[in-house]
């Protein structure tokens, strides 16, 4: 929007901000969990010419993309890229791994653990739920000790949902893998936004999206398949034409190609966004940078009296979910954050809806969209006389811009 064309008059967010006597004609500034504000630079990639995905550009562009995916996939196993959103990763790694009846372990602590179940239910395998909010190693460990005849583990690394990390992956492969069980992870908000080693932790699927610690756009989905993964998917039958990772190796290998058309200018948005990720900011600085603002975020939260719903070592440094000070519901403050000054953040879903706050920490946010975001909801407090803690914040900006 900025500068190219002027908001509809219609707009709620455009009228509201003129009548508090200020014009704004800025971009929307998302502190969603995916999809992220992106960078003009990545943005550009995706108006440029078309091309065809049988010719030389198209290989090179794949090629490259695909090699740089396995830098922050941390891996050197093959990687199916596929034109869909992170549910179609899902989907297209269950298809492909599990026969029909094949058991798969599903612990379920948010909506897309619970998604992942219905998913394997829906293709005809047979989830095994462990239904704990906040689950433990223990748990998880007798989760597979009692079902040693299943085919998978499924993880869901970071769900979203509550804002939730389970950071004993490493733990459960070694466990599953006595066993002779695969583990699966869907890694979709926080591939990119924390450390995940695919092959020092034994992840024999890793599923991310391109929309979200990635800082692309959406509508393609990364799939990541050990060696191990691979003999189970050879012996699987094939239950899918379009997901076929079968024929997503043989194209690549052969070609360099996707056997079907791709979203290209969405690759090519990646394709940059992984440039910037790797070359210029460098793999463990886009980590620890989102570690950093997680800190801050949680810090200044604090300072405005906002509660993190999960205990320290559950915290999920991509998804900040916090509940907000008393007379205030999430629902005002998300609305005044977009009406007012154009701020997105989410609210909670299913049990936690009306309760809490979700803000998105991914990809690419500059100080600046860091402290305006603190700043509206400071501005939004002290209009109703809510206290917050002055000093505290203060001295939480003040570690993060000085180094
Ligand atoms: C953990 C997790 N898994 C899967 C998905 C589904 O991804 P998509 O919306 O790209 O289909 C999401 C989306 O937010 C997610 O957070």
């Amino acid at each position: 929007m900025a500068g190219d064309t002027l908001p509809e008059e219609k707009d709620k967010y455009f009228r509201s901000t003129v009548e508090m006597g200020f014009l704004m004609i800025e971009e929307p500034l998302l502190f969603t969990p995916g999809p992220v504000t992106l960078p003009k630079a990545i943005l550009r990639e995706m108006s440029k010419p078309m091309i065809s995905h049988r010719s030389k550009d198209f290989r090179e562009l794949f090629e490259d993309t695909v090699l740089r995916l396995q830098q922050v996939f941390k891996t050197k196993n093959d990687i199916a890229v596929l034109t869909a959103s992170g549910t179609g990763g899902v989907e297209a790694a269950l298809l492909n791994v599990l026969d029909v009846d094949e058991k798969i372990l599903i612990p379920v602590y948010g909506v897309f653990s619970k998604r992942a179940a219905e998913t394997a239910k829906r293709i005809g395998a047979r989830p095994v739920v462990l239904s704990k909010s906040l689950p433990n190693k223990e748990d998880i460990f007798r989760l597979i000790e009692d079902n040693v005849d299943a085919t998978a583990i499924l993880i869901v690394y970071n769900d979203t949902s509550p804002g939730i990390t389970i950071r004993f992956l490493k733990d459960i492969s070694r466990k599953a893998k006595e066993y002779g069980i695969l583990t699966i992870v869907d890694a979709v908000s926080i591939l990119g936004g924390d450390v995940l080693l695919t092959d020092e932790w034994d992840l024999d699927v890793v599923i991310t999206g391109s929309q979200k610690c990635l800082m692309s756009p959406p509508g393609l989905a990364a799939v990541s398949l050990s060696e191990r993964a691979w003999e189970k998917v050879l012996k699987t039958p094939r239950r899918t034409f379009y997901f076929d990772f079968i024929r997503y190796k043989e194209y690549y290998e052969k070609r360099k190609e996707t056997p079907f058309t791709p979203a290209i200018n969405v690759l090519h948005a990646l394709r940059k966004a992984l440039e910037i990720i790797l070359d210029v900011v460098g793999y463990r600085a886009w980590i620890e940078m989102h570690r950093r603002r997680a800190s801050f975020l949680y810090s200044a939260l604090s300072a405005l009296n906002f509660k993190p719903i999960m205990p320290p070592e559950y915290r999920s440094n991509t998804v900040i979910s916090v509940k907000p000070p008393e007379r205030l519901s999430p629902e005002e403050i998300l609305s005044r954050l977009k009406n007012d000054y154009g701020i997105y953040a989410a609210g909670g879903l299913e049990e936690w809806k009306g309760k809490i706050i979700r803000f998105g920490n991914m990809g690419y946010i500059s100080p600046r969209s860091l402290l305006s975001l603190i700043l509206s909801i400071a501005t939004i407090l002290m209009e109703k006389e809510i206290p917050l803690k002055l000093e505290e914040l203060i001295s939480v900006f003040e570690n993060l811009l000085v180094k």
